[in-house]
């Protein structure tokens, strides 16, 4: 089941601007089985746009998807019940600042739980878990989110979310604005909730380097329309993504270099640092 487009398109209309084509037709199916999905393109390309569709935070101007078998098209139905979409397919925003709005982290991350009778208690226990899993400890709690640093920000809004445990959890770049420790340590509790549990996670990011080593399957944007949807390393391989305003993960590009300059014919299809070091030392005959 999980979530379909099925040729959806999606216009902003503002005075400025008037009309503008965010997204445009779009059919893509995502399973709430075991998937871990990057998104990626370039700036304004419609990555969050698309996001937001996937737990009915907006609905399709044109087209309809179908989410966990309730079909969302343009007007809003009586019928439906937003509030189950939105614990079945949890988004966290790109700005957590547009997530964040209780006076203590607690709160916060109460506040998603508490919707969906529980008592007090297992949400305070769920809100202490679910931030130690993004790495903050106990002391954060009775601090102010606003008060927070940007990253520490997005850490309690990821919290939020895992809080209320979804089917489908969709990350608008979580790991952006985080040091590379911190990149790491979240990345591979979303591969480890992944792997664990089975749930289906799309995560928006920049970070081809991310992309290459963590997923096997990537859905490319590029100017409202979805170009590709397939495995990493076939994207390096068929699609010039400098054309599309992207870049290649360092591996490749590091490889690709060498191989031009000192004319080697090293694989340049490494997924990490190590992997192409060991190309490197095994082309050289270290
Ligand atoms: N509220 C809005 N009103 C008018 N236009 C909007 C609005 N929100 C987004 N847009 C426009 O829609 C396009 C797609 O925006 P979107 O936020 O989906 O892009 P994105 O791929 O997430 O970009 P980024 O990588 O910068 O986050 C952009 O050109 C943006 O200017
Ligand atoms: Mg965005």
């Amino acid at each position: 089941m999980g979530i379909r487009f099925n040729q959806v398109s999606y216009d902003y209309s503002s005075f400025a601007q008037g009309l503008y084509t965010a997204i445009k037709d779009i059919n893509l199916e995502i399973t709430e089985k075991n998937e871990f999905i990057a998104l990626v393109g370039h700036t304004g390309s419609g990555k969050s746009t698309l996001a937001k569709h996937m737990n009915a935070l907006i609905f399709p101007t044109s087209g309809s998807l179908e989410i966990f078998g309730n079909i969302i098209t343009s007007k809003r139905s009586k019928k439906i019940k937003y509030n189950s979409i939105r614990k079945k397919v949890g988004l966290v925003f790109q700005f957590p600042e547009y997530q964040l709005f209780e006076e203590t982290v607690e709160k916060d991350i109460m506040f998603g739980p508490m919707n969906f009778k529980i008592t007090r208690d297992e949400a305070k226990i769920l809100a202490k878990e679910a931030l130690n899993l993004v790495g903050l400890d106990d002391t954060y709690l009775t601090r102010n989110p606003y008060n927070l640093s940007g990253g520490e920000k997005k850490r309690v809004s990821i919290a939020g979310i895992l809080a209320m445990d979804p089917d489908i959890l969709v990350l608008d770049e979580p790991t952006s604005g985080l040091d590379p420790a911190g990149k790491r340590v979240l990345m591979n509790l979303f591969k480890d909730i992944n792997e664990k549990t089975g749930k289906t996670i799309v995560i928006i990011t920049h970070d081809m380097d991310l992309v290459y080593q963590y997923f096997n399957r990537v859905l490319v944007m590029n100017d409202s329309k979805l170009i590709y949807d397939g495995l990493p390393e076939q994207l390096f391989k068929e699609k010039d993504l400098y054309i599309n305003h992207l870049d290649y993960p360092n591996t490749i590009k590091v490889l690709t270099y060498l191989n031009q300059k000192l004319n080697l014919n090293l694989n340049v299809y490494q997924k990490t640092n190590a992997d192409a070091l060991l190309e490197i030392k095994r082309a050289a005959k270290l």
